[in-house]
């Protein structure tokens, strides 16, 4: 053993210091380069524009060629194909005057032409390897067309639905979204020497996902602990993680835009975190402080840079107004050059330097981008991200044999499939459900398909969410004509199959919804073929958490598949046909409607709790018109077996100082088919000295269980899992009582409690 530490504390003083070394070299190629360059080669390497090829928002620069030689850009964005990157880099190592490589990022956000499901799906897998593996197949494949750099992971906290971007992250908790953005970030990241990982960017930092009112961009005000305790932590694990870049969010944070917030982008990320990568805005954000109100360009610009603000994406503000700011003195020569040294060191972090080409061989894409190996990996990972909410009578699995009716506006359609930000998919190869179906059962079952209705009834509303000009096609005849022919088709069937729900771009970015249920004219064909009384199955396509009350009382089986990705459509015939038994739970909670939200497991108990069971008591905390619970709650999932659960096992019921408690509980498949369970964690702080949530996730582990095995899960609780932060902002934990819960769901666990003193 102590040979064995020796030997450890041998090679970690060896790699300590040839990383100090690294450094050392860095530092000195990066001095002698920028004592070469001028102050407007400096604001160059700040200045990132969009390159036209992919549009991902307003307002692009032109003439980007003449900037490059000029030494007025310091990397490009969204531009595809090794070709096209190795014609502008060409530019920018032989005709600029000091020859200094671009950075090319891009949105890879779940995938890059294999696409992955959209991040809210991936985190229902709670299987961190196959969320690293999702990660590390995007770096490879667009690592393999050009790009070095991602705008992802997207790591968000969101408590609330009705924001159309909570499709993008985790959902709403910070233990589970720390989990999720370090395995992103290594996934991505891994070997930054090898030229097929790249750079990650985590984002939007911070509290985006708070937005009032579920309204893009809007304003967060929060305070200090419940940032600290419930929002911050997944910025901070990325930070852990070495994450190489920082995106600043879009929204006003306490009264200062996240893009001049220095106590954000200074005093939390750098001086309280040690973040030592580069800050970059998002899009136009700092532009867009003008319309927040807080001065011209020029003004803003230096705000933000002071703020520590290293790179202004698209809007040129850093570009146009620092030269001028730096003769008023508004900034210093050493903001400047301190912000253009954490790009040069990115640059050179990434090898760019050595050579300039290292993402530009033509040979890779050929066989690394979107190979049938990766849509392969693509297809597991998103069965096992779809959530069975609900399975009436074993509807599910189905036989693949008989009649089966396939119904609605998202069954058959290809370019619906990857869902919101897959900006550089293969739409057209995509796998719709029918597909997908038809593949799995070749010629055994015989499938009739009817559209019955149009994503809504209102045709703008349509047109408002086929963004980025994918519509699904719109039926102008009357709805009740639709449903009809649906009817009919559906009458010799013995189940019916109803894709219905949201398209991918009803949620991402700017597509906030006041009202989150299935839309109107779905629900009337939903409720028209439940009335046949044959067996249905809604096949839910969704990008946030829907008010779905009505649908898990009477649509007799319910699998919500978000948007899958490239293969959706095989993934979800290989759950509907148990091929694959489902194994997601829900990272959000499903709340019974938009009234309720924010809807979170981790609430707070409140001075005047409501009695488990009751819906309402006077002077209690409750509505007059809705229960307080979920329709479906944080960590619920079925799957086609049943798991039960033994008693929670402690290894002490007293604990002092820093001991470790371990906590046990065996899990049994008692069904008949194998299956994946998510074994969950949770703690609840009996008292405190500031008021604790009724439950908090501090671990979890998702086991696989052949019928009729059981399996012992063991999690080490230590007081770093009991610290929070207090309302005078100290980090620390409480000596009490807590009780140790453990469950497949937040809301079905077994409990144990444990005295810990201090
Ligand atoms: C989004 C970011 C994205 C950026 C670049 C912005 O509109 O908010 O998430 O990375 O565009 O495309």
């Amino acid at each position: 053993m102590k040979q064995l530490l020796t030997g450890l504390l041998l090679v970690m003083t060896v790699t300590a210091s040839a990383q100090k070394a690294g450094d050392a070299k860095m530092k000195s190629f990066i001095d002698a380069l920028m004592k070469k360059m001028t102050l407007d080669e400096k604001l160059g390497q700040l200045n990132l524009p969009g390159s036209g090829d992919i549009v991902t928002g307003q307002a692009q620069s032109s003439d980007i060629g003449k900037k490059i030689r000029e030494g007025k850009v310091g990397g490009l964005f969204n531009i595809k194909s090794v070709a096209k990157i190795k014609d502008v880099q060409k530019v920018a190592v032989t005709e600029s005057r000091l020859k200094i490589p671009l950075i090319f990022g891009m949105d890879v956000i779940h995938g890059y032409e294999t696409v992955f499901p959209i991040p809210l799906g991936l985190s229902c897998s709670w299987d961190m390897k196959a969320v690293e593996r999702s990660a590390q197949i995007a770096a490879k494949e667009a690592s393999a067309d050009g790009i070095c750099w991602t705008f992802s992971p997207m790591v968000d906290i969101c408590r609330d639905p009705r924001w159309g971007r909570i499709a993008e992250g985790n959902g709403e908790d910070p233990y589970l979204g720390s989990a999720v953005a370090k395995a992103m970030v290594k996934g991505y990241q891994g070997d930054l020497t090898k030229n097929d990982n790249i750079m990650s960017c985590v984002k939007h930092y911070a509290l985006y996902g708070a937005a009032e009112a579920g309204r893009d961009y809007n304003t967060t005000d929060m305070s200090l602990q419940r940032m600290y305790n419930e929002y911050l932590p997944p910025y901070k694990a990325a930070v852990d993680a070495g994450v190489g870049s920082v995106m600043a969010s879009f929204n006003d944070v306490n009264g200062v835009p996240a893009t001049a917030n220095k106590f954000l982008q200074t005093d939390v990320l750098r001086k309280q975190w040690g973040f030592k990568g580069f800050v970059v805005t998002d899009y136009t954000g700092i532009n867009e402080m003008e319309a927040h109100g807080l001065g011209n360009l020029q003004t803003v610009s230096s705000l933000a840079l002071k703020a520590g603000i290293n790179m202004d994406m698209v809007g040129e503000g850093f570009l146009t107004t620092l030269k001028q700011s730096l003769k008023e003195g508004k900034v210093t020569m050493a903001d400047i050059d301190n912000s253009c040294r954490l790009i040069l060191e990115a640059k050179y972090k990434l090898g760019l330097f050595d050579n300039p080409y290292k993402y530009c061989d033509e040979n890779r894409a050929k066989t690394e981008v979107f190979s049938d190996a990766n849509r392969n990996e693509a297809r597991k990972i998103a069965a096992d991200c779809f959530v069975l909410l609900k399975n009436q009578n074993n509807v599910l699995p189905l036989k693949k044999a008989g009649t089966i009716a396939v119904v609605g506006p998202l069954a058959d359609n290809r370019e619906n499939m990857p869902g919101t930000w897959s900006v550089a998919a293969k739409f057209d190869k995509a796998v719709s459900l029918m597909d997908g179906l038809k593949a799995a059962a070749g010629n055994n079952a015989k499938f009739i398909y009817a559209k019955g209705s149009n994503l809504d009834a209102d045709a703008a509303f349509e047109e408002r969410a086929g963004m980025f000009g994918k519509s699904l096609g719109r039926d102008n005849r009357p709805a009740s004509v639709m449903i009809q022919e649906a009817l009919d088709a559906s009458k010799d069937a013995d189940v019916i199959v109803a894709a219905l729900g949201e398209s991918a771009e009803m949620s991402g970015e700017c597509s906030s919804r006041s009202d989150i249920q299935i839309p109107e004219t779905q629900r009337a064909l939903l409720k028209a073929l439940v009335n046949t009384g044959k067996p249905v199955v809604l096949v839910l396509f969704t990008g946030r958490p829907l008010a779905i009350k009505w649908e898990s009382e009477n649509v007799p089986a319910i699998l919500n598949v978000w948007f899958g990705g490239s293969e959706a459509g095989n993934a979800i015939a290989d759950v509907l046909f148990g091929d694959v038994n489902p194994s997601g739970k829900l990272t959000t909670t499903w709340p019974q409607n938009v009234g309720q939200v924010p809807l979170y497991y981790a609430h707070k108990s409140t001075g005047r709790p409501l009695p488990e069971g009751k819906w309402f008591e006077k002077f209690r905390s409750n509505y007059l018109d809705v229960s307080n619970d979920p329709v479906y709650a944080f960590g619920y999932g079925l799957s086609y077996t049943t798991f039960t659960y033994s008693d929670v096992k402690l290894s002490a019921t007293k604990l002092k100082g820093n001991q470790t408690l371990t906590a046990s509980v065996t899990v049994t498949n008692t069904g008949n088919k194998d299956g994946k369970e998510v074994v969950q964690l949770y703690l609840h702080q009996l008292i405190g000295v500031n008021t604790r949530p009724v439950k908090e996730l501090k671990g979890f582990e998702k086991i696989a269980l052949k019928a009729g095995e059981s399996k012992t899960v063991t999690f080490n609780i230590s007081t770093a899992d009991l610290k929070y932060y207090h309302f005078d902002m100290t980090n620390d934990w409480d000596p009490g009582d807590f009780e140790v819960m453990i469950g497949g769901s937040s809301d079905h666990v077994k409990k144990a409690t444990v005295n810990w003193s201090k």
